[in-house]
């Protein structure tokens, strides 16, 4: 059945820059009648046709593909050739408001400076780093298994929404941010692949690396080739405990305190988790917190802390599956 074609009257407000004339940015109002039928994309290409020929915008391929069109819309990050106007309404109403990646980085209305991406992305070594016979008597042939374990990592298309909704690339600069190493896991993951160490020794700087990453899972929700860059990041955390190589720091202790409480407990013991990570010492400024949750029961005295009833199969499933050294 072919769903019928409605219309909807929509306002957007839109960022307006230029930084070679404008002194702050400001906001334009546009009014107009949407289909069912158009993308984001649609219309940034009517404000340019119908009202204003010198706005500005990137867009190439108009198919997902080149990663150019991204931008924010009621703050949420998109695609704008594969966004439905509908699916926005549906979601914020007939307001809608443009905006760039990041309004710090405007270059001119939707375009930014996307230089910091690229160094970041540069910084990985996002190349297959192989000592690679020169003449070689046989093909070098990867197993379906040997691909299967990039995982979507492949499917990046550096379209840069993840990295500019992660909110620690906001407050950190040295942060080498989620599509950098979903990157980088791409190619460690890769069996031709001679460059993990060094990969590792990047990944695992602290301040840079995958220990600042705060877990708040935005880069995996706005990515549209659902690469799941926090998935590549959690990878990387084993990869650097596999390889021997993390630092004791509270990132790392609390993923070793984690563990340590599972196969205590087959339960998480969150009060004991903060001791392991912070120290003895640490832990008393979490006091205030603790009391507040132990009076609503969420956490309980460390001699009480109950055992999962099937603690035996908990304890078989983390021997079986842990492949990290603490
Ligand atoms: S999960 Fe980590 S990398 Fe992803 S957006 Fe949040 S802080 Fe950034
Ligand atoms: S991981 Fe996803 S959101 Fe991030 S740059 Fe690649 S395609 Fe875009
Ligand atoms: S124009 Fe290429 S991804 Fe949108």
């Amino acid at each position: 059945m072919v769903s019928e074609i409605t219309t909807t009257r929509v306002t957007f407000k839109v960022f307006r820059f230029n930084m070679e004339t404008d002194y702050l940015p400001y906001y334009k109002t546009y009014e107009m009648d949407v289909t069912s039928e158009e993308v984001v994309l649609d219309i940034l290409n009517r404000i340019k046709w119908e009202f204003d020929g010198s706005f500005s915008y990137r867009r190439s391929c108009r198919h997902g593909i080149c990663g150019a069109c991204a931008i924010k819309v009621n703050g949420k990050g998109v695609l704008a050739c594969k966004e439905r106007i509908n699916d926005l309404i549906a979601m914020f109403g007939t307001e809608l408001r443009f905006d760039p990646l990041s309004e710090k980085r405007a270059i001119k209305d939707m375009i930014i400076d996307k230089k910091d991406f690229w160094v970041k992305h540069e910084q990985v070594n996002p190349y297959l780093d192989s000592h690679i016979e020169e003449h070689p008597d046989m093909e070098c042939a990867v197993t379906p298994a040997q691909a299967e374990a990039l995982l979507d990592a492949d499917y990046c298309i550096q379209c840069g929404l993840c990295h500019y909704s992660c909110p620690v690339i906001e407050i950190n600069e040295e942060y080498i941010g989620p599509a950098a190493f979903a990157k980088a896991y791409r190619f460690n993951a890769d069996v031709r692949d001679d460059g993990i160490d060094h990969r590792i020794d990047i990944i695992n700087a602290p301040g840079a690396g995958v220990w600042d990453c705060v877990k708040c899972y935005e880069c995996t929700q706005v990515c549209p080739k659902e690469v799941d860059p926090f998935e590549k990041i959690t990878k990387l955390h084993n990869q650097v405990f596999e390889h021997g190589r993390a630092l004791n720091n509270v990132a790392t202790r609390h993923a070793v305190g984690f563990a340590h409480s599972i196969k205590k407990h087959g339960l998480l013991d969150e009060g004991e988790l903060v001791r392991y990570s912070e120290g003895n010492l640490g832990v008393m400024k979490h006091v205030p917190v603790a009391i507040k949750m132990f009076t609503k029961g969420k956490i309980v005295l460390p001699w009480n802390m109950p055992k999962s009833e099937n603690l035996d199969e908990i304890q078989k499933l983390v021997k079986s599956s842990s492949t990290a050294k603490f």
